[in-house]
């Protein structure tokens, strides 16, 4: 007998396939049935009206830390997400000295710690999140941990403790590797050193997820950087936050599009995620640089989050400059002394491009949100699956509403070989989203952010209620996904 059937639910299945109404049971953590059959369950629950898909799967996100410090997460549940995919953009989670430097800038609370890649894995495992976790190696986080900020190439003996930490990741189930290139101490390293590194993965299956160089006018090399990278090590490769920012690089995104449509015409396994917003976000001092602002303006840097400083939270440099009687270089260097982990909201890409990106088969959805908790954090950090759902599938029609399902779901979970997620089928994990698809949407703004969506009416986490109707449950049924070979 089943735990639980949703009976009479419109089946999104994560293939992408139109969509079948029927019945789903649950048996234990695992999905008895799918479609039309007969069973009997302890309970049940009608499904009319309501859409069913795999739980979400958040490729691109920063929670290695806030999986430890605030286990139920509920910024993720309620949003429909029941895997995490943490460790981008360089910052992963071990070694743990270097690790904790990163966890400082997004949550003041202290960190227990933890002996490697392996030590972080285990200690989620046995004091489990609210939802899956898998992880990547942070190649900037290796890297300080071998030779600081320094910014040279590595000796012959820094490589091979690099490479020494990244085979202890993959040794303990690592999906990948990840670098973050406009960051340090990530941005010191040359394409070759990457390659080298990269190569430690060839042959498992674990792919290279990069920040590029540069999402400006630089788009375009950076793009082929990451494809020469993937291309020499042999690895697969997944272009973070594709985009492109700033208004003099608008429009290249179409191109930045070809060249990973050329890759993969060449063989090559070449993909992208992004967040469905024209703003992004990241820590101040990756902004403000020896006097510049690089190609943003002092007025479309906002302050996020900014721990003992609330004041600041909301508002622009250019702002906080006028206020301190100063101009925005000064303003910023004062905010960067007294929060050296200051994160800022930038208002920096167009409406048309996100579409561009968002429409073209390349590309999965991940949020990139910071839990900073407090303050205004970006309001990706919430809505992401929603808003992608709500206004660009149901409201803008940039693509059905079964492939925007497929897009979070079975796609990914095929890239970052999840084999037993992704996918409504009998014997699948039941990571589970029920939404109204008339009502799902984002509802954080800019100046209110902290908003769970609407819509979302039941998230299953391995079975387990974890979120209902914009609350958590408290349960924490997460687990740990380890790389599977193949
Ligand atoms: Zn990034
Ligand atoms: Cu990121």
């Amino acid at each position: 007998m089943a735990d639980l059937i949703i009976r009479d639910v419109t089946i999104y299945d994560g293939t992408g396939a139109e969509p079948v109404s029927g019945d789903i049971a649950i048996e234990g953590d695992v999905i008895a049935g799918v479609g039309a059959f007969s069973a009997s369950a302890a309970a049940s629950i009608d499904g009319k009206g309501l859409a069913a898909a795999p739980g979400f799967i958040d490729v691109h996100t920063h929670d290695d830390f806030a999986a430890v410090l605030h286990p139920e997460m509920a910024f993720k549940t309620t949003g429909g997400v029941t895997t995490s995919v943490v460790g981008n953009c360089g910052m992963g989670a071990a070694p743990w000295a270097s690790a904790n430097r990163m966890a400082r800038a997004l949550d003041p609370a202290p960190l227990p710690e933890w002996n490697g890649h392996r030590g972080y894995l285990d200690l989620l495992a046995r004091h489990r999140p609210s939802v899956n976790i898998a992880m990547l190696i942070g190649h900037g986080t290796v890297r300080h941990a071998a030779m600081g900020n320094d910014a040279r190439a590595p000796t012959g003996a820094e490589m091979s403790q690099m490479k020494a930490m990244i085979a202890e990741g993959l040794e303990a189930g690592a999906v990948g590797l990840s670098s973050g290139l406009i960051y340090d101490p990530g941005r010191f390293a040359h394409t070759d050193e990457l390659v080298e590194l990269a190569t430690a993965m060839r042959g498992t299956g674990a792919l290279y997820a990069t920040h590029m160089r540069d999402e400006g006018t630089g788009l375009l090399d950076s793009v082929r950087e990451a494809i020469a990278i993937g291309e020499r090590a042999k690895v697969p490769v997944q272009i973070s936050h594709h985009k492109a920012s700033g208004r003099a690089a608008w429009g290249l995104v179409k191109t930045s599009l070809g060249l990973i449509e050329e890759a993969q015409r060449r063989g090559l396994d070449v993909h992208a995620d992004q967040y469905p917003y024209t703003a992004g976000s990241t820590i101040l001092s990756a902004i403000y640089r020896n006097g510049g602002f690089g190609n943003a303006e002092p007025e479309s840097v906002v302050i996020a989050s900014a721990a003992s400083h609330s004041a600041w939270e909301g508002k622009s440099i250019a702002a906080i400059a006028s206020q301190m009687g100063c101009d925005a270089a000064s303003a910023a260097e004062r905010v960067l002394e007294a929060e050296p982990g200051a994160t800022v909201v930038l208002h920096m890409m167009c409406e048309d491009d996100v579409k561009t990106v968002m429409a073209h088969p390349s590309t999965m959805i991940g949020s990139d949100g910071l839990p900073t908790l407090g303050g205004k954090p970006h309001p990706r950090l919430y809505g992401t699956f929603a808003r992608v759902l709500g206004h660009y599938a149901r409201d803008e029609k940039v693509f059905p509403l079964a492939e925007a399902v497929y897009r979070m779901t079975g796609f990914p979970a095929r890239k970052f070989g999840f084999a037993d997620r992704g996918v409504l089928k009998p014997g699948f994990k039941a990571d589970l989203v029920l939404f109204d698809p008339k009502t799902v949407i984002d509802r954080g703004t800019f100046e209110d952010p902290n908003r769970t969506p609407e819509g979302i009416a039941a998230v299953y986490v391995n079975g387990q209620l974890t979120a209902a109707s914009g609350k958590s449950t408290g349960a924490r049924a997460g687990g740990v996904l380890r790389r599977a070979r193949r």
